[in-house]
């Protein structure tokens, strides 16, 4: 039998609304009785009922975010970032995973709606916005994160990725390579195709060099590794001097196929660059050179927006925030 907040009011010898207020309102009760009735919550175990409060009040006490990919660290630093800010708001995070899946993404939307979130913040899956725009109809607001969506009126925290793409084959270029790769993901992924945009605008400036593009089904180390070898097994005249990977876990991936079961070097023969800066970056056996995305920052900025849209909707601040990638040469890319 669960124990409820009557059984937890009559061992400490006070009233049931004594023990909503030491729960809720703990600074209108006396620091005694404070400290009386927490003892009795532990000693029975007292958890309260969640749905009833949540009724009263009309929400509950968490914010919904929906990643494409769990498994990418800078997706677990996104949800870091996220939880750390809502934490000083005792809001807690629930994390989805899409895996990249529409449909995935249409059950979590709905599951945060039955839960009544405060909000919901998502890197989208697909350009289908409208689903968005009947959550946010429906009353919880919507953060873009990772993403933006031009003419959309939702609020929206990302990173230059043209400027992104742009750093990365700035960089490969002007350490002399000239015959570069792009291994990417499916173009439907935004940000993909936004670093490959700012890649070709690169090379574009540079008479005589030239971007071969290699796209992946996914933006993992297992098919990073598969491209590597791929590109391993051309013969000279035909394989690039320098690629510029997507993301880290394709570089990760590439960085494993290009050395350790070739005899390839890196950078000698291939230099090599991801996106992201996860923490994996500065530990491979030759450190990555990646373009920095900033995500924890990204996760705080994203619950500090969706909080903002609640408390003072018609206010006066930025609702799409852009942050600046930042370049970071390591030994990949080293002379
Ligand atoms: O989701 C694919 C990639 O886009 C991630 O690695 C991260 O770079 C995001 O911006």
């Amino acid at each position: 039998m669960a124990v409820s907040v009557r059984d937890v009011a009559a061992a400490a010898g006070v009233s049931v609304g004594t023990v909503s207020n030491v729960m809720n309102q703990p600074d209108k009760v006396a620091a005694a009785t404070v400290e009386r009735v927490q003892a009795v919550i532990a000693e029975l175990g007292f958890v309260r009922n969640d749905a009833a409060r949540q009724l009263r009040a009309g929400r509950s006490r968490s914010i919904g975010l929906i990643v494409p990919d769990a498994g990418n660290p800078f997706f677990a630093d996104v949800a870091r970032g996220a939880e750390a800010r809502a934490d000083d708001d005792t809001l807690a995070v629930l994390l989805g995973n899409s895996d990249e899946s529409p449909s995935r993404e249409d059950n979590y939307l709905d599951l945060f709606r039955e839960q009544r979130v405060n909000g919901v913040l998502i890197t989208p899956a697909s350009d289908d916005i409208e689903k968005l725009v009947r959550v946010q109809a429906a009353g919880i607001p919507v953060v873009l994160v990772d993403r933006e969506v031009p003419g959309s009126t939702f609020c929206s925290v990302s990173v230059d990725d043209v400027e992104g793409g742009f750093l990365a084959a700035q960089h490969l270029l002007q350490i002399g390579r000239r015959r570069l790769a792009f291994v990417g993901g499916p173009g439907a992924i935004a940000q993909v195709a936004h670093r490959l945009e700012g890649a070709r605008r690169a090379v574009d400036e540079v008479p005589g060099a030239t971007l071969e593009v290699i796209s992946m089904p996914a933006l993992t180390v297992l098919h990073g590794r598969a491209a590597g070898e791929e590109i391993a097994a051309r013969a000279v005249a035909h394989r690039p001097d320098a690629v510029f990977a997507a993301n880290d876990l394709l570089a990760v991936g590439l960085l494993q196929a290009l050395t350790m079961f070739r005899t390839l070097r890196v950078p000698e023969d291939i230099a090599l660059v991801g996106y992201d800066d996860i923490d994996f970056a500065t530990a491979t056996v030759v450190p990555l050179t990646s373009v920095r995305q900033p995500a924890q920052l990204i996760g705080r900025t994203a619950v500090e927006l969706l909080l903002r849209s609640i408390s003072d909707p018609g206010g006066d601040y930025e609702r799409r925030v852009r942050f600046r990638p930042e370049l970071v040469v390591r030994e990949s890319t080293a002379g």
